[in-house]
């Protein structure tokens, strides 16, 4: 029997990953239920597209607790009372202390818009807009006590073209973290998620061919 992952989804913003977790569970690809979505923000449009998917919702103002560890273990009992085995960071906008980590050890996931270690914390989009990388894209990696410092699960790489803007190439990332999220959230349902030390293995994946990327293309070289 296919074991369901019980996930908690952590949110602040428009919710498109939260959207494609959604999509993913209805359309059989990843076995999981998000038993609870959090928004640390009333106004989150995540919040509609979960109300719309009848999943049950919170709102955690963190501007309403006294500081950080309370906020955070408000956060670690609904979560709890929701029996939640993965929390999925999806465009929360909060830094989680060790004091929430400790409770979800190696099981608490976030996406990032770059390709990391490069280009951490907010906005990494535009950061390697700005830098004039000629690849960017994104990254699933479990969270740490570090800003995106944590074991990398998938990366996604997209070519920047000399005519992007910030927003295409926003776009073009996004359109690839709405892939490489729930692709990771079903490794980890399906227990194929090894992690050692700083690295991770997923089981009987398959590899990228040996091949380089070039941008702009070789030509004769
Ligand atoms: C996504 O691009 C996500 O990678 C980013 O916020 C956006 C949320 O979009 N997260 C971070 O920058 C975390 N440091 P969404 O609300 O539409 O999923």
């Amino acid at each position: 029997m296919k074991r369901i992952v019980n996930i908690g989804v952590l949110v602040s913003g428009s919710g498109s990953n939260l959207q494609s977790i959604i999509d993913s569970i209805h359309n059989g690809k990843l076995d999981a239920r998000i038993r609870i979505v959090i928004s640390n923000n009333a106004e989150a449009y995540a919040l509609k597209r979960a109300e719309a998917n009848n999943i049950p919702t919170a709102v955690i103002d963190h501007r309403q607790f006294n500081d950080r560890d309370d906020f955070e273990m408000n956060l670690i009992e609904i979560l709890n009372s929701h029996q939640v085995e993965l929390v999925v960071l999806a465009g929360f906008m909060r830094i989680l202390s060790s004091l929430f980590l400790d409770a979800f050890p190696m099981r608490v996931m976030n996406i990032h818009p770059a390709l990391l270690p490069s280009f951490q914390g907010i906005h990494g989009q535009t950061q390697a807009y700005d830098y004039g990388v000629k690849f960017s894209g994104c990254t699933v990696h479990f969270a740490d006590a570090g800003i995106d410092t944590g074991p990398i699960i998938i990366q996604a790489v997209v070519p920047v073209f000399d005519n992007d803007t910030a927003d295409s190439l926003q776009q073009r990332i996004l359109k690839e973290e709405h892939r490489i999220y729930p692709q990771a959230i079903q490794f980890f349902a399906e227990g194929r998620v090894v992690i050692e030390g700083r690295k991770v293995r997923v089981i009987n994946s398959r590899s990228m061919e040996e091949s380089s990327l070039h941008n702009p293309l070789l030509e004769d070289f």
